[in-house]
């Protein structure tokens, strides 16, 4: 496993639409291992390929239950709304309030290309979300209706 490097706001590849995930391979595996490796030391609760400057659509999660591995995520549901503060490991220092659903569900592959479920709601589902967004090339301030003052002095 690897640490890889965090791409910021003003990196083109941080806005562009990535691309399914078609082979579910080797290649694929080292990409989860090193983005989960990535994650743990960022201390962060989830990320994107495209924030390790791969355009595929795949994201972890981890809410302090371990990590979660989606690929080729779809939404299937979406309920109500919530507004809290968010934060991405791609914008160090900045934290807004953003309006997301309350609950989502969507349908994914797993790291061998096996269908599932995930659902969730509060956290989990803002995060499910925000990483979804990521694949997409939109950053969480899309959602922000409201920036906090800088909390990093
Ligand atoms: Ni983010």
């Amino acid at each position: 496993m690897a640490i890889r490097k965090i791409l910021t706001e003003n990196e083109d590849l941080l806005h562009k639409k990535s691309k399914p995930v078609t082979e579910f391979n080797e290649r694929l595996w080292q990409l989860l291992d090193d983005m989960a490796e990535t994650l743990k030391q960022a201390d962060g609760v989830g990320l994107a390929a495209p924030q390790v400057g791969v355009l595929r659509r795949v994201f972890i999660m981890d809410l302090g239950d371990g990590v979660v591995e989606v690929i080729n995520p779809e939404f299937v549901e979406k309920k109500g709304r919530q507004e809290d503060v968010e934060g991405c490991l791609s914008c160090p220092g900045e934290y807004g309030i953003t309006v997301r659903p309350a609950y989502v569900k969507i349908k994914a592959q797993d790291r061998h290309g096996n269908e599932f479920f995930l659902d969730g709601e509060e956290l989990k589902a803002r995060c499910i979300c925000h990483e979804y967004d990521h694949l997409d090339g939109i950053l969480f301030k899309k959602h922000v209706i409201r920036m906090l003052d800088d909390q990093s002095e």
